[in-house]
Parts: C-alpha cells; structure tokens; sequence
C-alpha cells in the first residue's frame, strides 16, 4: 500500500439486539457499512438489517471477527463465548459496548468489567464506550439542540481511543475521553444491581 492510499477500515457489530441495531442505525445514518452477527444463521436476521438500511450486512460470527473494529454488543456474560471466535485479536480494536447489570460485586473484585473484556479478548485493543445510554436514545439521531450527544471513552491505549472517537464523530456523536479503564471504566460500567456515575448521563455537547 502506498503512503497516499488510506487503508479501508472495516466495521462489525457482534450482537443485533436493542443495543446492536441502535449502532446499526448510527453506521446506516452516515452511510458506513457495518457487518452484523449473531448467534443464528444470518438469514433469520437479514430483514432487520434491510429496514435499517444497505449498510448493514448480517454476516456469521466467523465473517464478522474478520473486521478491523468490532463492536460487543452482547450481554456481558457472553463475551467469552465471543471472544473464542478467534485464537487471536491483534491487530483489533474490541469496542466494549456491555454492562456486566446482574453480575455479582464479588465477581468483580473491584475491577472495572472491561478489564475482563480485555483479558479475554487477548491481543485485541480495548475500548469501552457507547455503553452509557439506552437503546432508545442511542437509536436516535445524536444531533440534538443544535448539538451533538456525548459519547464517553475509555482505553488503557491512546492510538485505539483516537481512532474510535473519530469514528464516533463520523458516526455524529461527541466523543469524551475519561482516560484509561481504571479511572473511567468505573464511571461508565454497571456491576450487580449499581451503575457507574455518568451512566444513563444523556448529555450534549455544544462546539
Ligand atoms: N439495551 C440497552 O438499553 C443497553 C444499553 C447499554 C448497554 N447495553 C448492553 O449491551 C449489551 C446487549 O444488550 P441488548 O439489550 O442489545 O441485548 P439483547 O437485545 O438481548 O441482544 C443481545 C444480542 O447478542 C446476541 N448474542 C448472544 N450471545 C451471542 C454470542 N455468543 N455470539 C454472538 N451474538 C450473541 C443475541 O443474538 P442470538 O441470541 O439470537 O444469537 C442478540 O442479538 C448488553 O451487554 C447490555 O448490558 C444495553
């Protein structure tokens, strides 16, 4: 590849419930393709993605996995599952996207839950975010008031936070960075029956 050609980066989203499809929505709004897996054959869910729109590609795990970012959007107990897809990430930025509600304190031993994404996903980048809101609001249209719906980001690495916070801005969210995971994975996660500060925070930034 030459200095001047920009490398493609590819899109999947693993998990086409409430919150898959709300991503879904924001990808097919700005016109970037997106892979979508489930479990299940990807003919039982090709009708969703056709209402959302020609952007959406409903792939099986094994295809999706093949992208450069991969968002989670599974419920946390599941990401193990996930993560067996490949023996290894590298190379890959890991969008967490769960919140481990239900899951016992205990379980946790005060660790941020992406952190448990992280070591399960070995060699993959992690970032967590767009975690915070519900689906029905992350559905929407982020350009709001004359603003733009915050979005809150958090990596133990720089390089991967960069490159998702402009694809959030891509997407017409406003990225805020907290940092690494353990300063602000514990302020966008859920844990038992208690959720991080800025969960559920709908905010929107005005340039
Ligand atoms: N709902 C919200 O408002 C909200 C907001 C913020 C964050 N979250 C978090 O987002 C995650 C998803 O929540 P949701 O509400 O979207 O759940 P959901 O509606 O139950 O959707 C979960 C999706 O994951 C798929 N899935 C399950 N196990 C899988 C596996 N091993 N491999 C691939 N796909 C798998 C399911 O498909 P099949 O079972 O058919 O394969 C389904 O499409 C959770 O961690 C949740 O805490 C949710």
């Amino acid at each position: 590849m030459s200095k001047s050609e920009k490398k493609v980066v590819s899109y999947a989203i693993i998990g086409f419930g409430k919150i898959g499809q709300a991503l879904a929505k924001a990808f097919a709004r700005n016109g970037i393709e997106v892979s979508v897996a489930t479990t299940r054959d990807p003919e039982s869910f090709a009708s969703d993605a056709a209402a959302i729109g020609p952007e959406i590609i409903p792939s099986t795990l094994a295809e999706a996995v093949k992208a450069d970012v991969i968002f989670l959007a599974v419920r946390f107990e599941s990401h193990t599952d996930v993560a067996k897809a490949l023996p290894t990430w590298q190379g890959k930025i890991i969008v967490d996207v769960t919140n481990a509600y239900g899951v016992p304190p205990e379980k946790m031993g005060g660790l941020p839950s992406a952190w448990f994404v992280a070591q399960a996903f070995t060699g993959g980048k992690l970032v967590k975010g767009f975690n915070h809101l519900g689906a029905a609001i992350l559905d929407q249209d982020p350009a709001v008031h004359g603003g733009r719906r915050v979005v809150f980001l958090t990596s133990d690495d720089d390089g991967a936070a960069a490159e998702i916070g402009a694809l959030a801005e891509n997407l017409g969210f406003a990225p805020v960075k907290l940092g690494g995971l353990s300063e602000g994975g514990l302020l966008v996660q859920a844990h038992g029956n208690t959720w991080g500060k800025l969960i559920f925070q709908d905010l929107v930034k005005f340039d």
